[in-house]
Parts: C-alpha cells; structure tokens; sequence
C-alpha cells in the first residue's frame, strides 16, 4: 500500500458512517418472562418493581408467580406510574427503590412505566437525583457507555406502540409542564420479555393508539435521512409487520398470533428508532402534545396527514418504496406511490378511531412561533426527508388549527 492508497483511504472518513447500538437480549414469545428472569441470573438482586396500579392488579399475579420461582428474592413494587408521567413520578419511585435497597429494575407495564423507570435506574446507578440529570454531571453520566455494575433493567411491556421497551428514549413532564426527552443507552433495558399474552387484555382504545404509534415509528425511521442501513432493513420490516398486525389485532383482539405480531412489530420499530430516530411528525407532535392534552396517537394522527403530505411533494421517494415493499402500490409514479402509503397509513388511522384533523385547534401565529422553536430542538427534525425550514413548520402548524 503506497501513501496515495492511505491518503485515499483516510478520504472515506468523510463518506456517512455510524455506530450500530443493538438493545438488550430479547426473549419472545411462550415462556418469555420465566426464561428472561433465569437469564438476568444473579443479577437480579432485589429488584424495585415500578408499574401501574391497573396493569399490576391484571398482571400483577401472573409477573409475582414468575418471581417467586427465584429462590430468596424479594422484591419491592412501586405502582404509581399514571399516563403523561411526571418528574414527581420518579421521584416516588426513587424514594420506595432507596427505602428498600433495590439493586435492580423491573418495568411491567406500558410505555409512560417504561419511561419513568428508564429515569428512576438513572438516578439510581448514578446516585444523583432527578434534577441534577440535567446537569453537566448527569448529562455526562447519561452519554458515558453501560458498566457492568449498573443496575439489571428488566422490561416486562404489556402495550404495543411506544416501543420504549427497546429504545434508548423516555419522555417525562418536567415541573413546568414540559415534556422532556431523555435519551442514553445506559438506561435501555437490558433484557426485555415479549409474552404476548400480557396484551390480550389490552382494551381497544390503547391496543389501536399504541398500533398506530408503532406504525409512524417505523415510517418515520424508514422515510427519514439517517444511512444507517440496519436501522432501515429494521424499520422497513417493522412496518411490514405493523401495517398487517394493527387491522388483524383491531379485528380479533384475541387472537394470540396477532397480539404477538404487533407486540414485535411495536418492539422493532422502537430498535429502528433506536437506531436511526424520526422524522418531522414526531419531532412537531412532542411540542403540541403539551399543549393540547390529547393522546399522543390522537396528536400523531393530523400532524402525519399534514406533514407527510408536504414532505412528500418533494420527498416522495422512500414513501413511494416502502409502498412498493409492502405491495401497496405500483404505478411507476413515485408521487401516486407516495400518496398510496400515506393514504393507506390514514387508514389506519381511521380503523384505529384516530381522527386525522383537530377537533378544535385554535392557535395564532406566535403559538406556532413558540411551537416551531421546540420542534426543531428535536433531533429527528433535521432528519426529514424534506427539509424544512422555520417558517415552513410555523405555516404546518397553522395549517393543522385551520
Ligand atoms: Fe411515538
């Protein structure tokens, strides 16, 4: 090799390059939970188990009977995650895990239990309290790869949607009011257990939200700029997956095959996420989210149908593929392609009783000013495939009140 090869070489730093972060060990299907606690092994050290009080009244029995098969472990429950979860949340839940000398984690629940257990093994492994995981220390501490001696999160999911079992994210409601994002690999969950039977019980309000959620997570890693090319095969197979499970789940809710298919679909797709993030319709929900106080599916459903459209119109090419992937269409035009999948994500919409306009959205333009600013803090923002600027996500904004 002569100095021009090596010269030639070092020129490809600058080609797209990444790094492939894979999530914890997955088990799936029968048995999911009993063999995920046999392999967390010692590990599993006094767990602090953090659930809700609905889910822990339905499972509670079925998580405990798998437990108890441990041999001298105890375990402490902390049931007060609500939906929308709070700082205050975490807080309690940090209290009972140090008042009982928890050395590890157990979620069992949905996406908010997810979320604020993420935040709880954070504060818990560093020692800090919540607040000061927005400092520079927490932030670092956040950022710095997993050790060995952090504690054992286990992931127990009983929702399909959020995919925050497999992601490295969790949104909390600050003090003010806010939602925050907090992301670090560190507080993903190391073994995750996907028993399909824990959703079969899943009423259809959050079974269609959370189906839908998982749709647009795979979308949007799928649409999206980000290269790396394990994050799309994931993203491209999670929508597959989740574009048959959701009408097969809402068709027969007791259907075990079908709960697993969205139960893998949703979990994919937060892997995808994990991977390669969103697009421009998740970045513009969070910011709205807080201030309309509907569902997160509920605010998913007009920003896609606004977003998407726009996006399209200059970007209609990784929609127009996946609608040729997933069969929707084929008419070699790529904007009819395009508007095929978004149509039949609408759809979806539409079966999942997601309306696709706001009931009564009223907002004048500094809102959207206001609103405008807090998308483009989000990291997926960037990555939409059309690019947009300030004053084109300010004029969305206005088009979903109009
Ligand atoms: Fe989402």
């Amino acid at each position: 090799m002569n100095e021009k090869d090596v010269k030639g070489m070092r020129a490809g730093s600058s080609q797209a390059h990444g790094r492939i972060e894979w999530p914890g060990a997955c088990f799936w299907g029968g048995d999911a939970l009993v063999r995920a606690i046999r392999a967390a092994g010692p590990r599993l050290r006094k767990p602090l188990v953090v659930t809700d009080a609905g889910v822990w009244t339905a499972l509670g029995p079925f998580v405990e009977a798998a437990l108890t098969d441990v041999r001298g472990l105890q375990w402490q429950v902390y049931g007060g995650v609500v939906s929308n979860p709070s700082l205050a949340q975490v807080r309690d839940a940090l209290r009972a895990g140090r008042e009982s000398g928890s050395e590890s984690l157990i979620a069992v629940g949905g996406g908010s239990v997810m979320d604020v257990a993420k935040v709880t093994l954070a504060c818990m492994a560093s020692g800090l309290e919540v607040e000061a995981l927005q400092t520079l220390e927490g932030q670092a501490w956040l950022e710095a790869a997993a050790t060995p001696d952090d504690p054992l999160f286990l992931a127990v999911p009983t929702t399909s949607g959020t995919g925050s079992e497999s992601s490295s994210a969790a949104l909390i409601q600050g003090d003010d009011g806010r939602k925050r994002l907090f992301r670090s690999t560190r507080t993903r969950p190391a073994l995750v257990a996907l028993q399909p039977e824990l959703t079969l019980g899943l009423p259809f309000g959050p079974t269609a939200q959370g189906g839908f959620d998982a749709v647009l997570h795979a979308l949007g890693a799928w649409v999206n700029t980000d290269p790396c090319p394990v994050g799309k095969a994931m993203a491209l197979q999670a929508l597959r997956l989740c574009m048959k499970a959701l009408p097969a789940v809402l068709a027969a809710p007791a259907s075990l095959q079908a709960r697993a298919d969205m139960q893998m679909g949703a979990y994919m797709a937060g892997v995808a996420i994990g991977m390669n993030k969103v697009d421009a319709v998740h970045a513009m929900c969070t910011p709205l989210e807080s201030r309309v106080h509907m569902a997160h599916a509920e605010v998913l459903g007009p920003v896609f149908s606004v977003v998407s459209r726009y996006t399209a119109e200059t970007a209609a090419r990784p929609y127009a593929e996946a609608a040729r992937a997933l069969g929707v269409a084929d008419t070699g035009d790529e904007r009819r392609d395009a508007l095929a999948l978004i149509g039949a994500v609408e759809e979806q919409a539409t079966r999942a009783r997601i309306s696709l306009r706001f009931p009564d959205l009223c907002l004048s333009p500094e809102d959207a000013e206001s609103l405008a600013v807090q998308a483009r803090q989000s990291a997926s923002m960037p990555l939409n495939p059309r690019a947009l600027a300030h004053e084109e996500i300010k004029s969305l904004y206005l088009q979903m009140a109009a």
